[in-house]
């Protein structure tokens, strides 16, 4: 998942690149490039590394250019080096390209062009796009019907950028199946990946649709959509603030991300729960009492951390609804032909909203007459457009590659849908209704008091610095938080964790349990608490080390636990909101500790948009 920008206008292009990169870097860092157009002739750069390698590169007198693209790269094909990396070019170097996405039929359309005794640099698909691009060329098309020509004959997923030296002042950008979208500016335009590239330049975006492909001056953005001329009622106003998209002075923004949680999540309840009822109402799911009524059974789908909330959905929503819930992985449910009957829903969880599979998931269940509804964070992204209709989380830019924020938002949203639900489907009375509405007013400021622990939560993370292994058992609502928990220390410590619903331990993984293995427990007062202290002397039998998340003023599990996290006390089925968070700390901590790229862990990429 890679990060393009191109820029044409009458500013210093390479710095409008460079600075758009970095917004960027959040999706791909292995390695960068840009191609600057001056005087009929292309200057390249690229590097092996991250974008601050690129900025110390000379770009010679081509910095003056006022046209140019640029690229950083998450590799998918061809190892991350300086060859692979982009812009790739055609076989004459007067045309480059830059490229987010997959390009599935490169094998046989590689073989074509090498037949017409084209060659090749590098092991990348792109660069086959960048020559068939040029071979268009060759044959007397400008670069707007070259590059249309071109994509007519691809297979696969695609948001690119394409630059001719003979063209000047003049880009041409293309999407299919991942995010582009254009900054409409004064007397320059920025088309980029995603809008974080885009908002220090101008507010006024266009997303690109399906297939859509554009030609870009700096006074003009023509489209092979329906209204080539791209009529002005197309263009959306981004109302985030660049505060919001700096450190903040954290050190990460992970951290900064973990410590915003109170304030998305009252941005996530903001204006919709309903205390004289005692439910909830989400104008965006823009559905009546009647039609929650007549919802039978919902089918969650996501990937990753986002699976994870929609795992807690199903907990949630059977208990305060008694309606089925089904969560699938996207990526198993768009190739699985699931059985789907009337009266079923779907439910979409993405951050990005860019997620390749989820986004196949979703159209397969339209395709099938499934109703689909997103709950989605970032505003305007193709799940959200692609959903009959939604819900934004609101939880702000989420930059750090690791989900904290937008997990406890989705959970948030999840837990005011099973409310709503609930109460339409008279399974919840108004008096209980009131009493989560009670609850969920409290957990921004109980997540506040959880933060203000946080010293005690890095001085017990210490000793797991030189782990290799680490358990997370979990019980009930609080399995997923296990699962997510290990999830987090994966991605940015790069310690092998596991999470498995604390009774499963018996059945194989408590031979694992030694006194090297560090057991992480969520074991709060709730229904299980009995069952879960159980499970926590049998890890204690094996002289396992257990790292307890308890609530409040729980005495007995000092005695049992050899460290003990304290998280206040609220319903059930909220508990996971606060149960994580010690869980997230602890990972962030940790992976400091190990000197780790907490940002931008190895091999990850914030946003998934290929298969
Ligand atoms: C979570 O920390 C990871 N970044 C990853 O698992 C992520 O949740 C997954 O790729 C889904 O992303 P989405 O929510 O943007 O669709």
């Amino acid at each position: 998942m890679c990060g393009i920008v191109g820029y044409v206008g009458h500013g210093r292009a390479l710095d409008v690149l460079i600075g758009g990169l970095k917004r960027l870097e959040y999706r791909g860092y292995d390695s960068a490039g840009y191609s600057l157009q001056t005087d009929h002739s292309l200057t390249v750069k690229k590097c092996m590394g991250r974008v601050a390698d690129l900025e110390n590169m000379d770009p010679g007198p081509a910095a003056c250019a006022t046209t140019g693209i640029a690229h950083t790269r998450w590799a998918t094909h061809g190892e991350p080096s300086t060859i692979n990396a982009h812009p790739h070019s055609d076989s004459t170097g007067r045309i480059s390209l830059v490229h987010n996405g997959i390009i599935e039929n490169y094998k046989s359309l590689r073989k074509k062009l090498l037949k017409k005794g084209i060659s090749f640099d590098s092991d990348t698909d792109t660069e086959v796009l960048a020559k068939l691009v040029g071979s268009e060329v060759e044959k007397g098309k400008d670069l707007f019907t070259a590059v249309k020509d071109a994509l007519a004959q691809v297979r696969g997923a695609y948001g690119i950028a394409v630059l001719s030296a003979d063209q000047p002042s003049t880009l041409v950008a293309a999407r299919y199946g991942s995010p582009l979208v254009v900054g409409v500016g004064q007397g320059e335009n920025i088309v980029a990946s995603d809008v974080a590239a885009i908002v220090s330049h101008t507010r006024n975006v266009i997303y690109l649709e399906e297939g859509e492909i554009v030609e870009i001056t700096a006074g003009a953005i023509s489209s092979s959509a329906s209204d080539p001329k791209m009529s002005r009622d197309r263009i959306q106003h981004v109302d985030w603030d660049l505060a919001e998209i700096e450190k903040d002075g954290f050190d990460h923004y992970m951290l900064k991300e973990i410590y915003s949680q109170p304030e998305s999540l009252r941005n996530a309840i903001r204006g919709r729960l309903d205390m004289e009822h005692g439910t909830a109402h989400l104008g965006g799911l823009d559905l009546t009492a009647e039609d929650m009524q007549s919802i039978r059974r919902i089918v969650i789908t996501a990937c990753g951390t986002s699976w994870h909330s929609g795992l807690i959905g199903k907990y949630v929503i059977e208990n305060l609804s008694r309606v089925p819930v089904d969560v699938e992985y996207a990526s198993e449910f768009r190739y699985r032909d699931p059985v789907l009957e009337d009266g079923t829903v779907m439910l979409v969880i993405s951050q990005s909203g860019e997620t390749a599979d989820t986004l196949a998931a979703l159209r397969l269940a339209k395709k099938r007459g499934i109703k689909t509804f997103g709950i989605v964070n970032v505003v305007g992204s193709t799940i959200a457009r692609e959903t009959d209709a939604g819900v934004y989380i609101h939880a702000g830019p989420e930059i750090g590659v690791a989900s904290t924020k937008a997990f406890t938002s989705q959970t948030m949203i999840l837990s005011l849908i099973a409310l709503a639900l609930g109460r339409a489907k008279g399974n919840l009375t108004r008096k209980e209704g009131q009493s989560i509405c009670r609850d969920i007013m409290a957990i921004p400021d109980k997540v506040e008091s959880i933060l203000a622990g946080s010293e005690a939560i890095r001085d017990i993370s210490r000793q797991f610095t030189y782990a290799n292994n680490f358990l997370y058992l979990g019980r009930g609502v609080n399995y997923p938080v296990a699962l997510e928990g290990a999830l987090k220390l994966k991605e940015i410590s790069y310690i092998h964790a596991e999470g498995y619903p604390a009774a499963e331990m018996k059945h194989g993984p408590i031979a694992l349990i030694d006194d090297l293995m560090p057991v992480a427990v969520v074991a709060v007062k709730d229904a299980a608490y009995e069952k879960v202290i159980s499970n926590i002397q049998e890890v204690k039998a094996r002289r396992g080390r257990v790292l307890a998340i308890a609530t409040e003023g729980d005495r007995e599990i000092e005695n049992l636990a050899d460290w003990v996290l304290e998280i206040p006390s609220v319903d059930d089925m909220l508990v996971p909101i606060l149960s994580v968070i010690p869980l997230q700390l602890l990972s962030y901590y940790v992976a400091v500790a190990r000197n780790c790229d907490v940002d931008k862990p190895r091999n990850l990429a914030k946003s998934v948009t290929v298969e």
